[in-house]
C-alpha cells in the first residue's frame, strides 16, 4: 500500500487554541497510522489578497493557474497538489471562517478556469480526494454547525482543490475560558477521523 500524504491547513489566529489542538491531534494520529503529514499554519505564511485580475483563470486544463503575486501561496499550492487527502480547519468568527482562511480561499482562484467572456467559473479538478472539515464556535456545536456558514466555506475550499468532504468535526462551547483544553471526547473523535483518513 502506498503512503497517504495528508495536508492539514489551519486558519486559526491563536497559538494552542482549539483549532491548533484538533489539528495537532489529527496530525499525530495520522502519523502514527503511517501517513506522511504536512501542516500549514496560515497565520505564519505571507499571503496577499486576491486582486481579482483573473490572470490565473485564463488558461484551460486541470493544472492550477499562475498567480501574479510572488508570495507564500505558490508553496501552498505545490503542497496541495502533492497531497492525497486534506484537513481544512478554521474557527467561526462572526458566523463564518476567519478572514485569514477566507483570504486563503480567495487565492484558490488558481483552481478555477474562467476566461474572459465566460459568465461563471468552472472547477479545474473533479472532487476526488478525501477532506476532513474542522471548525468551532462559542455557540453549542449543533447550533453553530446549523447557523453559521463556516462549514459551507470549508466545503467550498475542499471542492475547489478537488476534494470531497468525508467527515466534519465541529466543536461548540469553546469560548467559556481562556486556554481551554480540548475535551476528551473531541480529542478521541479527532484521532478516529484522522486514522480513517490515513487508511482511506
Ligand atoms: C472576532 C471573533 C468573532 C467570533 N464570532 C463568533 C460567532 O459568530 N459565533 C460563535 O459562536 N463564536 C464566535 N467566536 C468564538 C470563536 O468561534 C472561538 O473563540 C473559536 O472557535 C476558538 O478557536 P481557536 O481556539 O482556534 O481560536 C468569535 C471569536 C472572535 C475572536
Amino acid at each position: 500500500m502506498t503512503t497517504r500524504r495528508i495536508l492539514l491547513i489551519n486558519g486559526s489566529y491563536r497559538d494552542d487554541g482549539i483549532t491548533d489542538q484538533v489539528v495537532a491531534e489529527m496530525a499525530a494520529a495520522a502519523r502514527t497510522a503511517g501517513a506522511e503529514v504536512e501542516q500549514i499554519v496560515l497565520r505564519d505564511r505571507p499571503i496577499e489578497f486576491c486582486l481579482n485580475c483573473r490572470h490565473c483563470t485564463q488558461h484551460p486544463g486541470t493544472e492550477p493557474g499562475e498567480c501574479v503575486h510572488e508570495d507564500g501561496m505558490a508553496d501552498i499550492v505545490r503542497s496541495i497538489e502533492a497531497a492525497d487527502a486534506y484537513v481544512l480547519a478554521a474557527p467561526t468568527n462572526f458566523g463564518s471562517v476567519t478572514a485569514l482562511f477566507k483570504r486563503f480561499l480567495e487565492r484558490l482562484t488558481v483552481y478555477a478556469w474562467w476566461p474572459w467572456g465566460r459568465p461563471a467559473p468552472k472547477y479545474r479538478k473533479a472532487a476526488v480526494k478525501p477532506a476532513v472539515l474542522v471548525s468551532s464556535s462559542a455557540a453549542p456545536g449543533f447550533l453553530g454547525r446549523w447557523l453559521y456558514s463556516s462549514v459551507k466555506q470549508l466545503k467550498m475550499a475542499a471542492r475547489t482543490i478537488g476534494a470531497r468532504p468525508v467527515a466534519t468535526l465541529f466543536t461548540g462551547l469553546v469560548a467559556d475560558q481562556p486556554d481551554k483544553p480540548l475535551p476528551e471526547r473531541v480529542r478521541a473523535r479527532a484521532r478516529r477521523i484522522a486514522e480513517r483518513l490515513a487508511a482511506s
